[in-house]
């Protein structure tokens, strides 16, 4: 199975890189995504010019997700600049792309010192606001001391994804990362009465499966709007089928992060390694077939009534206990009221045994 990826004139040998954070955070971890891992690429934790204050503890996982109130890398530019980045460039055959963060004046000092190591850069925009006029005036700036592709960020928080991709084109940069954490968003322990994980403000950010359809929705978006942006997708992947949607959903390549601080670091291999069987399972040849092919949306708005597979059935009544239109109920098997149904689906999807189907519009079967 071919899972080479081409990506702004590079091919990786796969399309799963790290998402920044602290997975990336020093030499270490940067070699392990590249040698234990065998990412396609490898991305670093965002570098700024100041070194952050961060409030600890700082990460907390969730049953779906992980918040956290990290700020950008702890390690000072030179120490990337000295150590990390020399020493990962030596023997290397993996593309780095450095995330650097945050203003326009921080570009002008780290593009400069970063560009040697760099095969390309991604820009954090969490920090900066909402105005495009902004992060255009950064790209702008970004791209007057290089020629590496530019790949700005975006945070879910930023209201005009399709605005954020056209200013941020205009203005000379290759492609977007989409996204970065969702918030802010609020932690609260009953017991102490009180706020429990965040920042200063009490605030943190919130990652994981829990953004996944977000994330994927932002991809899209952005894909529609500007064809020829690259968009690498990041939110909530942790399986080689959750790389397949995104990369239906109009990315070029994705990035993981709190898939691997719920489930191990591991992760990363494994989802590579299940890649081949993912893709044959959905009758693709390779990545590239993936990627190229035309998402479908043809939603139909046809009444349907849904209908009993009996022999899967086990009566365990959560479709009658969860229909939101009262339209289930069971006498002697699973009955749909028609005049009730008003044919949302829910049933199908909650179904643990895949016992309801409505064929008509896909679902189920
Ligand atoms: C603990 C933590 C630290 C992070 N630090 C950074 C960072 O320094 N720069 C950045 O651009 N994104 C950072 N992120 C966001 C991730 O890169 C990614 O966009 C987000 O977590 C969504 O992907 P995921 O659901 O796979 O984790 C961080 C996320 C977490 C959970």
């Amino acid at each position: 199975m071919n899972l080479k990826t081409p990506f702004d004139g590079m091919t990786l040998s796969n399309p799963l890189m790290p998402a920044s954070g602290p997975l990336v955070g020093d030499l270490e971890k940067l070699l392990f995504m590249r040698d234990d891992a065998g990412c396609g690429a490898v991305v670093t934790k965002t570098i700024s010019t100041k070194l952050p204050t961060i409030p600890k503890p700082c990460i907390k996982a969730g049953k779906n997700h992980v918040m956290n109130s990290e700020l950008w890398s702890e390690h000072a530019l030179e120490d990337w600049t000295e150590s990390f980045l020399p020493n990962f460039k030596k023997n290397n055959d993996r593309p780095l792309i450095v995330s650097v963060g945050y203003s326009k004046a921080d570009m002008e000092t780290l593009i400069p010192t970063l560009d040697a190591f760099a095969d390309a850069f991604e820009v954090s925009t969490h920090y900066v606001g909402t105005d495009l006029s902004v992060i255009a005036a950064t790209v702008k700036t970004i791209r007057a001391h290089t020629d590496k592709p530019v790949y700005m960020k975006i945070s879910p928080h930023l209201p005009d994804p399709e605005g954020f991709a056209k200013a941020i084109k205009e203005a000379g940069a290759n492609g977007v990362v989409a996204i970065n954490s969702l918030g802010p968003t609020l932690n609260i322990n009953i017991a102490q009465r009180r706020i429990e994980y965040g920042a200063e403000d009490g605030f943190a950010w919130t990652t994981g499966p829990l953004i996944k359809n977000l994330a994927l929705g932002v991809v899209y978006k952005i894909k529609q709007a500007e064809p020829d942006l690259n968009v690498i997708g990041v939110g909530g992947i942790q399986s080689a089928d959750d790389i397949i949607e995104f990369l239906l959903a109009g990315a070029s390549a994705v990035q993981m992060l709190s898939g691997a601080l719920l489930k191990g670091k591991q992760l990363y291999k494994k989802i590579i390694d299940d890649l081949p069987a993912a893709l044959d399972k959905y009758g693709f040849s390779s990545v590239q077939e993936v990627i190229d092919t035309d998402l479908q949306n043809d939603v139909t708005y046809t009444d349907e009534l849904p209908e009993l597979i009996k022999e899967r059935c086990i009566e365990c009544m959560l479709c009658v206990k969860t229909c939101p239109y009262f339209a289930i109920e069971f006498k002697e098997r699973i009955m749909f009221d028609a005049e009730k149904c008003f044919s949302c689906g829910h049933c199908v999807s909650i179904c643990p045994t895949n016992a309801i189907t409505m064929l008509g519009k896909g679902l189920g079967g």
